[in-house]
């Protein structure tokens, strides 16, 4: 679609544990950004309940929405579109920012847009980088996705590999659980690997799977190493734990992203999701790139976790390239195939 100047799309993402409105202009202008954090509200579970988060959804939705559109100095109706996350994510929450994304698309006779969230966090990128466009090679690193994706164009990816078992994010997660470090994990194990060293070496795993990756394996390997710790009572050494797995995990997505981007001979690598926060990450790519001359781009640290900001870049593009608006039929879809 040709597109006016100065497209002002306002987007709603609720797929988890964060709801979030934004307006963004032109797909990379973020004029607001408002999120509303359930977290502190899941670390006493010790993890997001689903029927917990929607019903936090549905009592924060109408401020976020009214404060994005304040902070960013507009009223509805100079919107131009809506957009809003219809899945991947858990089905009770999508459904709160779905409908009321639906009625408000309807309410003010605005078109809808539905944005795959994967979409949307490799979208983070565009807001960070002006001038970044795609082809590129994606490591996709969300709570529920560990992948490596070509992606072509704006609107099309091919899947280059893919966890097998469990993310890396949920990997994090469920071994700070078990080390008692709280939700989410993966900020924690990284906190805690700072004073600690990566020299545990856990029970070693065959690696014969290509681009693709496993983490639930490794993962076992932690924990059990942890029990049989307990089991004799000798003290968890939880800083060198959580650096050797640290680099265990992130050692390997390194090792692969820059392989495949050799082999596919692509020059950018776009790293996206939650896990892109990681810092050891972040040095890590970056310093094993510049030795094969590849360009390494990272959201801004609050574009990382879910937010509507990277939602409404997404939407934008989808448009452009021709992905027709949603209508009042658009339900959520809890699982998206890649
Ligand atoms: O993308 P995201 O916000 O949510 C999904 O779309 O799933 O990712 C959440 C994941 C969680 O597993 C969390 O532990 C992890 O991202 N995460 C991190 C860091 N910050 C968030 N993992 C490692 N290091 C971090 N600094
Ligand atoms: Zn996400």
């Amino acid at each position: 679609m040709e597109m006016k100047s100065n497209y002002k799309i306002l987007s709603i993402e609720s797929s988890c544990d964060e709801t979030s409105c934004a307006v963004v202009q032109d797909g990379r202008l973020v004029l607001s950004n408002v999120v509303s954090s359930q977290i502190d509200i899941h670390t006493r579970f010790g993890g997001v309940v689903p029927e917990v988060a929607s019903r936090n959804h549905i009592s924060a939705i109408d401020n976020v929405v009214n404060s994005a559109l304040t902070q960013a100095n507009l009223t509805l109706n100079e919107i131009d579109a809506i957009a809003v996350t219809y899945g991947a994510g858990l089905l009770g929450a999508l459904l709160v920012g779905v409908s009321y994304a639906k009625a408000l698309a309807y309410a003010s006779k605005k078109p809808l847009i539905a944005v795959n969230h994967i979409y949307g966090h490799i979208a983070s990128n565009y807001i960070s980088y002006k001038e970044l466009q795609p082809p590129f090679l994606c490591l996709l690193v969300s709570g529920g996705h560990t992948a490596l994706i070509k992606v072509d164009n704006y609107i099309s990816h091919t899947v280059v590999g893919e966890t097998m078992d469990d993310s890396v994010g949920e990997s994090f997660d469920k071994i700070a659980r078990v080390l008692g470090l709280g939700y989410p994990g993966g900020p924690m194990i990284q906190k805690y690997a700072n004073g600690g060293k990566d020299n545990i070496v856990f029970a070693k795993q065959n690696d014969n799977m290509g681009y693709n990756f496993s983490f639930s394996g490794k993962k076992t390997a932690v924990i059990n190493y942890v029990h049989k710790l307990e089991q004799n009572n000798i003290p968890i050494p939880v800083p060198n734990i959580c650096a050797s797995y640290q680099k265990w995990a992130v050692d390997e997505l390194v090792d692969k992203t820059i392989k495949a981007s050799v082999e596919l001979n692509m020059d950018k690598i776009v790293i996206a999701g939650g896990v892109s926060a990681n810092v050891y990450l972040r040095d890590s790519m970056k310093q094993k790139a510049s030795a094969y001359k590849k360009e390494v781009y990272f959201p801004e640290m609050k574009y990382c976790t879910d937010n509507a900001a990277m939602i409404g870049s997404a939407a934008y593009y989808l448009i452009q390239n021709g992905v027709p608006f949603a209508d009042n039929t658009l339900a959520p879809n809890p699982s998206i195939p890649l």
